[in-house]
């Protein structure tokens, strides 16, 4: 039996197929607008409504509502790598618009390899490059400020993660927040993964449980050890199934994590 949410990614898909650009952009102002308008708190809905795969084919967005709500308002910026569509300049988008809904008066930044220009518009911002490199990693900082989220849903192939996180992870606000989706891929080798060497392979996930025990630094009893950056500098790391949170901060004996019940940076 299919669900609501089947119903409608069947019908947006059905309509996807068979709308020119400007009917779909005409579909987009008189319909899905005011729907994300109406459920612009729910990130589970927006994700079904803006057509983003947060919801649906992953599970994310239950995740990302909970460790974004207490920035909901905030005046911030948010950076993802992977704008969706692959060739297709019109196509993807989705996950950009949803968090210009959800987040009222953030800036939302996109990063694609591929051309995706028409996804432009009032608060968001469209890059096209490599994740991998760097030196257009610090321009895109330099030009829109230090990003509060960054969101790694790019290429998913292991040296590409590293190289996004080893060069932007200092660049995030310092109490920001890191995502890094589809971690699946860490145990892939056709994306530079591994199934066998869990802890040693150069893999999103074998560097991301490096860091446990760094939260822990202080207590290691071993002298002349010298803190890393990452040591130094990460609060939080929250594990689910293909999807890793990095909470970025100073070790304040936990003041700067959790307040009335709501997760804060
Ligand atoms: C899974 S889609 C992103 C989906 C989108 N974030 C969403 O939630 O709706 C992945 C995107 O990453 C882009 N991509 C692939 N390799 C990349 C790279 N090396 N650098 C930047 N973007 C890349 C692809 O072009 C594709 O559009």
């Amino acid at each position: 039996m299919s669900s609501g949410n089947d119903n409608f990614l069947n019908l947006k898909h059905w309509l996807k197929n068979r709308l020119s650009a400007e009917r779909r952009a005409a579909l987009r102002r008189h319909l899905v607008e005011p729907l994300g308008f109406l459920f612009r708190r729910d990130l589970p809905k927006l994700a079904t409504i803006y057509g983003t795969d947060k919801w649906g084919a992953h599970w994310y967005a239950a995740h990302y509502a909970r460790h974004f709500q207490h920035l909901r308002r905030k005046k911030i910026t948010l950076l993802e790598i992977g704008i969706g569509g692959y060739e297709k300049p019109t196509d993807g988008g989705g996950s950009l618009r949803m968090w210009r809904r959800f987040f009222p008066n953030a800036q939302i930044v996109g990063l694609d390899y591929f051309d995706k220009n028409p996804h432009a518009e009032k608060r968001i911002r469209i890059y096209r490059g490599d994740q991998s490199d760097e030196k257009l990693l610090r321009q895109i900082v330099a030009e829109v400020g230090r990003p509060d989220i960054i969101i790694d849903d790019g290429s998913h192939l292991n040296h590409h993660v590293l190289k996004s996180f080893e060069v932007l992870f200092p660049l995030l606000a310092d109490d920001g927040i890191y995502v890094v989706e589809d971690t699946q891929t860490a145990y892939w080798p056709d994306t530079g993964g591994s199934s066998d060497n869990l802890l040693t392979a150069p893999t999103s996930m074998a560097l991301l449980k490096s860091l446990v025990d760094g939260l822990n630094h202080e207590e290691f009893i071993k002298p002349g050890y010298v803190p890393s950056y990452y040591d130094q500098n990460i609060t939080g790391l929250h594990f689910y199934h293909n999807l890793v949170f990095v909470q970025k901060g100073k070790n304040q004996e936990g003041s700067n994590l959790v307040c009335n019940n709501q997760m804060k940076p």
